[in-house]
């Protein structure tokens, strides 16, 4: 009685119940043979009631006392079962509950890697992990108990009041009268209460949310001595949710003290009238005796009823959202062509072969079902690109541009200018309004995403680290590398140095996103792992903003010689890191306003040329 959900009733119930019963698939046979262990659980305890009739008239009032033990005995054979079989359905329920929410979690988790970024862009994490946490908990607890003790006690309370009214109808008059008083009750209450439960779980959420908050922008709040004012705030959400609780729990609480006084109202009344009517021989002991013991057993099973269909109903809108997420569309694939190893023939065709030679070609299904090798080199061209987040707003407008292999463009423009944007859709995360972009003269949306995703690295402007050894970070960039490659990438990255300063150099664990890293280290663990792929193209978004100029420019030089002939894209802040590119564009608002080279712009007298000199007088 203690635990309580707060729960909203499923928008549909059948829809919600029938995949549910899907997830069961499997199971139904198993949960068919629960359902049947539950009825002789609770038949079990009903008829060994029942023979109290019996072993009273039959066997105590006459004196019998062989009979009286052979029925002594059938009445314990009768418990017995009742507790295997309850015993038996444990069991099963348990197992079975944990291995549909399991599979509920796997089903999940693959849809939830093949959202698109827009999905996540649109929900916020707390929201997505209670998915996996409480909304699955809450499954398997309906499984776990919800669902056989809402049937136990359907059972009993049908019994209950059949074996009333066939040991005598007169009498059960009472019991119904009793029984309906604590329908009422129990409906009023657990109605009321719903309510104030409701209302304590919202205030629970907004108390915790703030505290996840506090916890995690505790740097900040000490930043701007902002102490006080969120422990005001804390204590206003505090106090709202001390006093929805109060509400709450003394709403509930009234509910199993009323219940159970009513009942023993209950039983004192029945226990008296058929005392009257034993007098007046319209009821035998036997009867009496077995009937009371059945008065005493109403009332709980009628509180469990209602509770466990609470339980169930917050199970169900659980169940719901889980598959409203498992509805929501997945990032659309509608790409063929795959990245294959290929070999260079004499006469300068391509041939698919297995043994790599570091050399990958792009296979493009043909119309007679054969297939075209194109050479993979890093070629990205936009044409006429629009794009926005969101259809209200557009980001991108007709942005026009060319890489060739072996080029290095770099993006410049303030912050907000669409930069990153740009970076998102050479890979992909977000698909484009209209326009074309195509890579080694191929619509980008014709190659699959895993080939085109495998065939660029690239270092995004919000760097994660994932909880691991400072090695397994650099090594996600590609899961077969030695730990020599590891190494080379790292000093490539210039982060070789600093991680052999760390007591336990490579095998250092990283917990946090690199929270015991400093921002550039983390930065150069994350040029380490886009340079360990080895890849046709690569994108840097701010990838050494925290880094100083001189590591920077030993990255640059390091890159510069990995890169040679393959095409990089660049997004810095500092103008000098993208002197040397081939060909600097300049975006503002969405658009590329100026491009040339380092020189060329500087000429322009332009954006760009305010741009530099701007900095230079800074620095
Ligand atoms: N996930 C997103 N959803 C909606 N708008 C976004 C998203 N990411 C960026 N924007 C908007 O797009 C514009 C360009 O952002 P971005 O490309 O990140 O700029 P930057 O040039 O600084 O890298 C900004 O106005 C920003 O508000
Ligand atoms: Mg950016």
């Amino acid at each position: 009685m203690a635990r309580y959900v707060g729960y909203k009733k499923p928008k549909n119930t059948k829809k919600t119940v029938l995949r549910l019963m899907h997830y069961l698939g499997s199971h139904k046979i198993l949960l068919f043979l629960v359902a049947v262990l539950t009825a002789i659980g609770s038949l079990a305890n009903i008829m060994g009631t029942y023979l109290l009739k019996p072993v009273v008239n039959n066997y105590i009032l006459p004196g019998d006392i062989p009979g009286l033990l052979k029925m002594v005995l059938l009445m314990g054979l009768m418990y017995l079962a009742g507790v295997l079989a309850t015993l038996g359905y444990n069991q099963l329920m348990v197992r079975m509950a944990q291995k549909v929410v399991s599979e509920i979690r796997h089903d999940l988790f693959v849809h939830t890697q093949s959202l698109p970024l827009s999905y996540f862009d649109a929900h916020t994490h707390g929201e997505l992990m209670s998915r996996f946490t409480s909304d699955a908990d809450t499954i398997s607890e309906a499984l776990n108990s919800s669902f056989t003790l809402l049937i136990q006690s359907g059972i009993i309370i049908t019994g209950t009041i059949v074996m009333l009214v066939v040991l005598n109808w007169r009498l059960s008059l009472i019991v119904l009268f009793f029984m309906a008083l604590m329908f009422l009750f129990i409906q009023f209450n657990s109605r009321r209460s719903h309510k104030y439960f409701t209302e304590q779980q919202n205030n629970l959420g907004s108390l915790s949310g703030f505290v996840e908050e506090m916890v995690t922008g505790q740097k900040v709040e000490k930043v701007f001595n902002h102490e006080a004012q969120d422990f005001d705030e804390f204590c206003r959400r505090n106090e709202a949710l001390r006093k929805a609780g109060t509400r709450a729990l003394s709403y509930s609480g009234m509910m199993i003290p009323t219940i159970v006084s009513l009942s023993y109202f209950n039983y004192a009344v029945s226990a008296c009238m058929g005392g009257l009517f034993a007098l007046a021989n319209l009821i035998d002991i036997g009867s009496l005796t077995s009937y009371l013991v059945y008065v005493r057993q109403t009332a709980m099973p009628m509180n469990q009823f209602t509770q466990q269909m609470n339980f169930l109903l917050a199970a169900l809108s659980g169940a719901e959202r889980i598959f409203e997420m498992l509805d929501a569309e997945p990032e659309t694939d509608e790409g063929t062509i795959t990245l294959c190893k290929a070999e260079e023939q004499p006469d300068g065709t391509l041939t698919q072969c297995e043994p790599s030679r570091g050399v990958y070609a792009w296979k493009c299904p043909e119309a007679d079902g054969g297939f075209r090798l194109v050479p993979l080199k890093g070629d990205v061209r936009f044409f006429d690109v629009v794009f926005g987040y969101t259809p209200e707003k557009k980001i991108l407008n007709h942005i026009n541009l060319y890489a060739k292999p072996g080029q290095k463009i770099a993006f410049v423009g303030s912050t907000g200018a669409g930069k990153t944007t740009i970076i998102n859709l050479i890979n992909r995360f977000y698909e484009i309004d209209s326009g074309t972009i195509t890579y080694d003269g191929l619509d980008v949306r014709d190659i699959r995403k895993k080939d085109l995703r495998f065939s660029l690295s690239m270092v995004i402007q919000d760097t994660h680290l994932f909880t691991g050894t400072i090695a397994d970070n650099i090594r996600y960039g590609r899961l077969d590398a030695s730990d020599e490659d590891v190494r080379r990438a790292a000093k490539l990255a210039s982060a070789d140095s600093f991680i052999r300063r760390l007591p336990k150099g490579y095998d250092t664990m990283l917990y946090s996103d690199g929270g015991n890293l400093s921002q550039g280290q983390r930065q150069l663990l994350a040029i380490a792992r886009a340079a360990i792929a080895d890849p046709p193209v690569l994108i840097l978004d701010e990838a050494t903003s925290s880094v100083d100029t001189a590591t920077e420019r030993m990255i640059e030089r390091g890159m510069d010689s990995l890169m040679e002939g393959r095409t990089v894209f660049v997004i810095a802040h500092r103008l000098s890191t993208v002197r040397n590119a081939k060909a600097i564009l300049v975006l503002e608002h969405g658009e590329i306003i100026e491009r040339g080279s380092h020189e060329e712009l500087l000429e322009m007298k332009g954006r760009y040329y305010k741009l530099y000199t701007g900095q230079f007088e800074l620095e």
